[in-house]
């Protein structure tokens, strides 16, 4: 899939702004100096991928200081062509998607535009973040399954009202009793997540080796564990008898403890765990690694490349992993933010180049 058009209006920094994107080329630059708006405008495509931020949760920050509200415009070019729409105003807060003009729920925006996205952040966080790990799961999974998103979203509420309720037990004003009703919801919900990740992993596992080995150039092994902790998949009384076992941490803290919210993930390098032994350089390769093998199984499994954002990360890899990149890069629409455009000089594609200048994309 491609983007075939972008317009963009009060968002952050950026100047109102259109652009046309020639379908025949797949790289497309931005270069410009630190704090111009280069990352600002990869942040407005996500949206039309995740309808959310991959840096705030406060839509409001999204819009202009100076203006109320803001307005992203994507046409989408793939076998059923697709405008996504977002406003966000500050007053009243709201956010509204649409999908070729009709308002759409969330569920049903997320997905129509897909999208990988790699920054810095990802190469110097995902060995300490399990937020990060677990974000990496449901991104793909909420653009590839359409109920797992669903899912995730209801479990997510049904999270927070019990938080609520917790809280209200701990100041003696609702009765434990009450917790019944929403504890069987986070059980059903919370096992089909935890099914959906595990057989995911299965489908990533053995993508992610080949590219670590391909990445690292060794034959060391990786494997991937999921860490779940509810115990067994199917095993809704095991995890209801868990749950009443920790009623008391949780009124305590007034947060649920168990549940897919804490998963992680475990990376062994040869069955050593990367959190304790690996380089640096190992974890700039599992990065890479788990990006590509995000992109190669959402193509194999909806038939469409999605679209790749790629936010600085050159200054952060050695020649031999950019060098990856560039080839990876190939046949995919790609939109790179740089500071220099020396970083691009490996990349033997067609590009276009923009140039950012306080919040300006120009030609
Ligand atoms: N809601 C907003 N309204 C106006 N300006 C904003 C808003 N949110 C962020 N900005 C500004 O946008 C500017 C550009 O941010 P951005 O992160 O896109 O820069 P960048 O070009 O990626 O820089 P770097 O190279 O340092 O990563 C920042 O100066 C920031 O203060
Ligand atoms: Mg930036």
């Amino acid at each position: 899939m491609k983007i075939s058009h972008i317009k963009i209006k009060g968002f952050r920094n950026l100047k109102p702004l259109e652009l046309k994107i020639d379908k025949d080329k797949d790289v497309f630059a931005f270069i410009g100096s630190n704090g111009h708006g280069k990352t600002n405008l990869l942040e407005a495509i996500y949206l039309c991928a995740l309808s959310k931020s991959f840096r705030t949760r406060t839509n409001s920050d999204l819009v202009n200081f100076e203006v109320d509200f803001c307005k992203i415009e994507c046409a989408v070019d793939m076998e059923d062509p697709k405008i996504l729409e977002i406003i966000v105003t500050k007053e009243p807060p709201q956010k509204v998607l649409k999908v070729n003009g009709v308002k759409r729920n969330a569920s049903d925006f997320i997905g129509v535009l897909k999208a990988v996205f790699f920054s810095p952040d990802d190469l110097s966080e995902m060995a300490f973040a399990p937020k990060l790990r677990r974000r990496y799961l449901d991104v793909m999974l909420s653009q590839l399954d359409h109920e797992y998103l669903n899912i995730l979203l209801r479990y997510q509420e049904v999270a927070r009202q019990r938080n609520a309720l917790l809280k209200k037990i701990r100041e003696k004003l609702a009765k434990k009793e009450e917790l019944i009703f929403w504890d069987e919801q986070i059980a059903d919900f919370g096992l089909s997540i935890t099914q959906k990740r595990a057989d995911l992993i299965i489908q990533l596992q053995d993508l992610i080796n080949t590219m670590y080995k391909s990445i690292s150039q060794t034959e060391d092994e990786l494997k991937i564990i999921y860490q779940s902790n509810i115990g067994e998949f199917d095993d809704k009384q095991s995890f209801l008898l868990k749950m009443t076992q920790n009623i008391d941490r949780d009124i305590a803290t007034g947060t649920t403890q168990l549940g897919p919210h804490r998963d992680d993930l475990q990376f062994l390098i040869n069955g050593h765990d990367m959190v304790y032994f690996a380089s640096r350089g190992e974890w700039r390769s599992l990065v890479l690694a788990l990006k590509f093998a995000e992109i190669q199984l959402i193509e194999n499994k909806t038939g469409e490349k999605p679209i790749l954002l790629l936010d600085d990360v050159f200054s952060e890899l050695d020649e031999i992993r950019q060098k990856y990149l560039f080839e990876a890069i190939k046949g995919t629409q790609t939109f790179i933010t740089t500071t220099h455009k020396e970083f691009l000089d490996g990349l033997d594609v067609e590009r276009v180049v923009y140039k950012v200048g306080h919040g300006e994309v120009i030609i």
